[in-house]
């Protein structure tokens, strides 16, 4: 899969979802995720995963962060930073829910196992979910 260039401003946004990732509320799975989402006017908002008693319900990271945002009154994202232990891939969920806001947003896919400041695989979004839903009337 074809990387693009880091963001400038990757190690904030590493450092960010490495920190909102302790905070994530993950019982059941023992799993904790972290997201960072930039937004065009330099917003960093964070992002945990939220599990609950009914597993249906968790909600993913990175839809965490997003929904923060929206709610915050952003609506134009220029990166997202992914961070947990082993493949930083975001779901497929996930990734169609990205979709939604900027299709060619670049997803930094941070390990945690790898020291603080090691630099995340950075892919297009679009790469990630080819051919993905859209709503047309
Ligand atoms: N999880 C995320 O937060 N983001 C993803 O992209 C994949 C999965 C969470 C959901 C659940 O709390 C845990 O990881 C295990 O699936």
């Amino acid at each position: 899969m074809q990387t693009l260039p880091l963001p400038i401003r990757w190690p904030e946004l590493q450092q960010v979802a490495r920190h909102v990732r302790t905070l994530a509320w993950a019982p059941y799975s023992g799993f904790q995720v972290g997201a960072a989402l930039l937004t065009d006017c330099g917003q960093i908002i964070a992002g945990c995963n939220v599990e609950n008693a009914s597993f249906g319900l968790t909600i993913c990271a990175e839809r965490t962060a997003v929904c923060r945002a929206i709610a915050s009154g952003y609506i134009q994202f220029s990166a997202i930073c992914v961070s947990l232990s082993g493949n930083p891939v975001p779901c497929g969920g996930c990734r169609q829910f990205l979709m939604e806001f900027n299709p060619q947003i670049p997803v930094l896919l941070d390990n945690t196992d790898q020291p603080i400041g090691t630099q995340p695989d950075c892919v297009s979004l679009e790469s990630l979910l080819p051919r993905a839903f859209r709503f047309e009337r």
